[in-house]
């Protein structure tokens, strides 16, 4: 059992850090919440890798386009600290609106390029603005000199390495594996908002990035994803998008290259889902 140290103020937590933790290696893992095992997995990273951790709770509003998604987003504070305890000492950032939005807050403009225009960018207008405007600013609030990302967001870990070249952030981006539960659904918040059937239904996205895999081997780009979209057709998810795309600028592919990876968002009743799969070895 470890240390929480709470604060809900930027004030309040900078004087920590300046007190206690000047010149350290200061790891900070941004979370929306509602933390799972997938979570857990870049805390233990970023307690093992730097002299302190600070989790950052906070529902970005600006990052839904979607406001009944933003308000279904499942919220348990208590249940986060008890998790968070049990993996040693951490210090938890859980901020109002304003104290990271205040009044005199002035937005961050990236022009992401092609890479913001794609699968999320694309089916969640202004998504990433709004991830980029919070990161940027939980990086100012607590200058890490480590951050934790999980590749479950394969595209939000591109952008965020794209924004932290960019405005030359002194910042080292960690990238973290795929947390699958032993069913191999990845893990993720909005698992919480499906029902025993929908769990079982959710199975086909990571059987067919893994079908995918096997394919690979020996057909082209195209029959792969018709043979995934068939896959999707006669399941009971709805596909929004399933494609295979160059990993570092997530345009699609024609042909396979080493490292090739597959992208997938498809909807369970209401809850969407994400999950992705590297293809090829590089
Ligand atoms: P959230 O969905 O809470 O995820 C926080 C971090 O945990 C992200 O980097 C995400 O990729 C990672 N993560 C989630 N599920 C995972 C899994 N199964 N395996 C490994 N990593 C996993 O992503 C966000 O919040 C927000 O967009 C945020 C970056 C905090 C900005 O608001």
């Amino acid at each position: 059992m470890g240390d929480i140290e709470v604060f809900n103020t930027v004030v309040s937590l900078q004087s920590k850090l300046q007190s206690d933790y000047k010149k350290s290696k200061v790891g900070l893992v941004p979370t929306m919440g509602a933390l799972h095992e997938g979570h857990m997995t870049l805390v233990q990273k970023s307690i093992e890798q730097n002299d302190c951790t600070i989790v950052s709770i906070f529902v970005n509003p600006t990052q839904f386009n979607n406001p009944s998604d933003l308000e279904k987003y499942p919220r348990n504070m208590d249940r986060d600290l008890e998790l968070l305890k049990e993996q040693g000492d951490v210090i938890v950032f859980a901020p109002s609106v304003l104290e990271v939005y205040p009044d005199n807050y002035q937005t961050v403009k990236l022009d992401l390029g092609q890479m913001g225009l794609v699968m999320e960018g694309k089916f969640r207008e202004g998504h990433f603005d709004g991830v980029v405007n919070v990161v940027n600013r939980l990086f100012e609030i607590v200058s890490p000199t480590h951050a934790y990302f999980g590749l479950k967001d394969f595209q939000q870990l591109a952008v965020i390495q794209f924004m932290t070249e960019k405005f030359s952030l002194d910042v080292k981006i960690v990238g973290c594996e795929i947390f699958r539960e032993k069913s191999g659904l990845a893990s993720s918040s909005r698992n919480q908002r499906l029902d025993e059937s929908q769990l079982d239904k959710a199975l086909v996205i990571s059987l067919v990035l893994n079908q995918a895999k096997m394919s690979a081997k020996s057909k082209s780009i195209q029959e792969v994803i018709d043979e995934a979209k068939g896959t999707f057709e006669a399941s009971s998810l709805e596909l929004e998008y399933f494609q295979i795309v160059n990993p570092r600028t997530l345009m699609d592919l024609d042909e396979w290259i080493p490292g090739a990876h597959a992208c997938v968002a498809a909807y369970c009743g209401k809850v969407r889902l994400l999950d992705n799969l590297q293809m090829t070895s590089t």
